[in-house]
């Protein structure tokens, strides 16, 4: 295991992934350590283009031209951002690979083995250390989803969407034994926790 690992957080919306980014930014910026934080998509200045396109209200576009715009999005990244610091910094990441998975594949039923052989040619060598899997009640969701400023196109899909795609990030995830889940119906403070002692561990 690298001293500088690649450390993913996904889940669904609202379970808590963006919040527990924070407090680990913090603690690493306390503990002086060398990081680079990316959300998915997003990230380097083309993949915030992407972004801006991929979740404005008014892009109707296809599913598979949204698999391709994440793709592009991430092999922005991959080329401009993670290869030339990969196991050199601490690389934390909003979403990565099993949220095109779990959102274009178990939501929207697109192909797994095209998204998987798309993934496998852009990350090349590169796999993440460790994922940390945010899980959501789906009642607790749908609260949170009602009281979320600046909703974006995917903020507004139906619960049984978020519930086949949280299906989806279980079953790709469950049995691996480079991650851990992290329950969002526990306190904010324990997760942190929960999460620093993992990430101790790693580094
Ligand atoms: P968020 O960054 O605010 O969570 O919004 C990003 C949205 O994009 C979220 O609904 C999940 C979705 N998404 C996919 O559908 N596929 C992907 O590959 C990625 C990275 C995100």
């Amino acid at each position: 295991m690298s001293k500088n690992p690649l450390i993913l957080f996904e889940g669904i919306e609202c379970s808590g992934k963006t919040t527990q980014i924070k407090k680990i930014k913090n603690y690493l910026k306390k503990k002086k350590k060398k990081f680079i934080h990316i959300r998915e998509p997003g990230g380097s200045n083309n993949s915030e283009k992407i972004r801006t396109l991929l979740l404005n209200d008014k892009f109707n576009s296809a599913s598979m031209t949204d698999l391709f715009l994440y793709m592009a999005s991430r092999n922005e990244n991959i080329e401009k951002i993670i290869t030339k610091n990969y196991h050199k910094k601490i690389i934390l990441i909003d979403r990565f690979v099993f949220s095109t998975l779990a959102y274009q594949h178990y939501g929207m039923g697109i192909k797994k083995s095209f998204i998987e052989m798309l993934n496998k040619n852009i990350l090349k060598d590169i796999r993440p250390d460790f994922i940390f899997l945010h899980v959501i009640n789906l009642r607790i969701l749908k609260k949170r989803l009602k009281f979320r400023k600046n909703n974006n196109r995917y903020d507004k899909f139906s619960l049984n969407f978020y519930s086949k795609v949280q299906k989806g990030f279980l079953k790709l995830l469950r049995n691996k034994k480079n991650m851990k889940i992290i329950d969002s119906s526990q306190s904010i403070s324990s997760n942190t926790k929960e999460i620093i002692n993992k990430i101790e561990k790693l580094l």
